[in-house]
């Protein structure tokens, strides 16, 4: 099968995650069911997890620019859990991008194994880099409240011909203005903010749906999340943190009743608890009426590791993109976005998603 080539903006957990969890499906590929433990697809239309090669990575702290892919993934202030002993070489070394509004304020006040240290280097032309390595998907991880920089990614994307990833909670793809450019370009696109594989925002839908599906009404519901790495310390910062809760609240909200009030709901990054690390603790409670007007009160604690818990979505948007560009589509993937991320252009409820996903593996719905 032909190699599916990727480009990477911010080396950070999720990267880490998302590259190690490749050379691990590639390492147990082959090996019963077992080996494909952790996978919502094994395979993608002939595309495998293993048919991911990264050609192209980008970052702006001091510990990963300049280095190896394999060792940067394990620099700090990186904490991801560890998939795998041992990288292949990739043969792919970490540049030097543009920092724009990348590393926020707040993020200097604290030591340097919980926080980025900006490398003083100049940045190289990311147009010119995915140009020149064939990159046909980019990855964007950048951190939440980086709109400048997503907005330059995604403009990059544009200018080399290279399918634009959204993982972050900047409204690209979901905006029809930048989804008209990329139509336009004949680029297939997907976003926004990565919906893991099971998380909070999937469980929360999943709890909404069956609270109506069993005739319940809820009335009040909170989602409270806690973890110690980077992205939970960048969160720290109110001023930044707007469209990660317009993200996460709407993909809850939309599957409420039309007159839920919207002050019975609250849902955010809560706090940051740096020994936690990697690991993400979400706390969920859901009031409603049963039978009768009956209260019900639910709730559940969810323990995950935040980053890999990205991968398992990450390594499905990947394939799906490559297929729409095997078959010449533009603009953004309805399907695999709705299924992947907590902001797409267009809501589906869980089981359409996963349906209509499918339905567009199988060529059968073009989007
Ligand atoms: N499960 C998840 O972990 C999850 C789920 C949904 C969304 N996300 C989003 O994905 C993004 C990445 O998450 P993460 O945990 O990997 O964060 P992270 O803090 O570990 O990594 C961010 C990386 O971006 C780099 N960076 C900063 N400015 C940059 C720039 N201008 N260009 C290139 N790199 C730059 C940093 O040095 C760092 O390596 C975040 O916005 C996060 O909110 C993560």
């Amino acid at each position: 099968m032909q190699k599916i080539k990727v480009a990477i903006a911010g080396i950070g957990n999720c990267a880490s995650a998302f590259i190690q969890g490749v050379e691990y499906y590639r390492r147990t590929s082959g090996k019963g069911k077992d080996g494909l433990t952790g996978l919502m697809h094994p395979d993608i239309n002939g595309y495998g997890p293993g048919d991911i090669e990264v050609v192209a990575a980008f970052d702006i702290d001091a510990r990963k620019v300049g280095r190896a892919v394999e060792e940067a993934i394990f620099a700090l202030p990186n904490c991801c859990y560890r998939l795998i002993d041992g990288m292949s070489p990739t043969g792919v070394r970490v540049q030097m991008a543009p920092v724009l509004d990348g590393v926020s304020p707040h993020m200097l006040n604290y030591p340097p194994e919980q926080t980025f240290v900006v490398a003083n280097q100049e940045p190289v032309s990311v147009v010119e880099v995915l140009k020149e390595t064939g990159a046909e998907v980019l990855l964007n991880y950048v951190p939440v409240g980086s709109e400048e920089a997503a907005r330059y990614y995604a403009d990059c994307c544009l200018k080399s011909g290279v399918s634009f990833i959204n993982c972050m909670p900047a409204f690209i793809v979901s905006d029809p203005r930048w989804a008209a450019r990329f139509h336009a370009a004949g680029i297939p696109v997907i976003g926004d903010d990565v919906k893991s594989q099971l998380g909070a925002t999937i469980l929360h839908r999943a709890l909404v749906h069956l609270f109506s599906q069993r005739g319940l009404r809820a009335d009040r519901t909170y989602q409270l999340n806690i973890g110690g790495n980077t992205d939970f310390l960048n969160m720290l910062n109110r001023d930044r943190l707007a469209t990660k809760k317009q993200s996460k609240t709407e993909a809850v909200l939309c599957l409420l009743p039309v007159d839920f009030e919207r002050n019975n709901i609250h849902i955010g990054p809560s706090d940051y608890v740096p020994w936690q690390r990697d690991n993400k603790i979400a706390f969920l409670r859901l009031e409603g009426r049963g039978f009768g007007g009956a209260p019900v009160h639910l709730e559940i604690r969810l323990s995950v590791e935040d980053s890999p818990n990205s991968g398992g979505c990450m390594i499905d948007a990947v394939r799906c993109a490559k297929l729409a560009r095997d078959r010449s589509i533009a603009g953004p993937l309805t399907s695999i976005s709705a299924y992947t991320m907590k902001h797409p252009l267009e809501p589906l409820e869980d089981e359409e998603a996963c349906r209509r996903v499918e339905e567009f593996i199988a060529g059968r719905r073009e989007r």
